[in-house]
């Protein structure tokens, strides 16, 4: 199906748009991938001290997973793009955010964009998911700690409550792709360094 292939790659085109770097330059704002972490997402975002950078990235880049994966459940149907297709597309605006076509391949670890798409899969998922990266990050204080947390969850809700389907395995995929790229961190975490949320970091504006 042509529209399944369409609609995954313009998932994955607007995930490309990264809105750490985005929103960092329009504010005036140090490149979020030159402090902290380097990553580019709002938790180094924060890093600078602007939370209000930080909001609008979390926002952003959770709105750019969210938005496609809903067009497609929500007018998919006449063209042929069932649950599969709802899957896929939240897989491509995921990849997106992972390796930007438009910021040379270098995106981020993808929770707030993760989190846009569970939203849109399932309001359900994504609230369970999301009240396990606030648990977690409550009582922890580390971002990356509740988003592996998160991420090892997510999958096994959809399973719980709906069965196995095409969003559980979506799901899955998003989770092991996150967990990889929080490798920096779960090495920071072991050894104790890993640096606790809204912690500022030097080097940045
Ligand atoms: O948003 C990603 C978060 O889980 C970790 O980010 O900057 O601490 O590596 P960071």
């Amino acid at each position: 199906n042509l529209y399944v292939l369409a609609a995954t790659v313009a998932a994955y085109l607007i995930g490309s748009l990264s809105f750490a770097v985005i929103v960092s330059r329009a504010m005036g704002l140090n490149d979020p991938r030159s402090y902290g972490s380097g990553n580019p997402g709002a938790t180094n975002v924060l890093r600078s001290g602007n939370k209000l950078a930080a909001i609008l990235t979390l926002v952003f880049d959770a709105l750019k997973g969210w938005l496609p994966v809903w067009l497609v459940a929500r007018f998919g149907e006449p063209y042929g793009l069932g649950e599969g297709a709802v899957a896929l597309v939240g897989l491509g605006a995921f990849l997106g955010h992972l390796w930007p076509v438009f910021f040379r391949f270098q995106g981020g670890k993808g929770v707030a964009t993760a989190a846009g798409v569970l939203l849109a899969f399932n309001p359900w998922l994504g609230l369970a998911t999301l009240l396990t990266w606030i648990i977690i990050a409550v009582f922890f204080r580390y971002s990356s700690l509740a988003a592996i947390v998160a991420a090892v969850f997510a999958p096994f809700y959809q399973m719980l409550i709906w069965g196995f389907d095409s969003i559980a395995l979506a799901a899955a995929v998003m989770g092991v792709l996150l967990i990889w790229r929080h490798a920096p961190n779960i090495r920071k975490l072991l050894a104790g360094t890993e640096s606790k949320l809204g912690q500022k970091s030097a080097g940045a504006k």
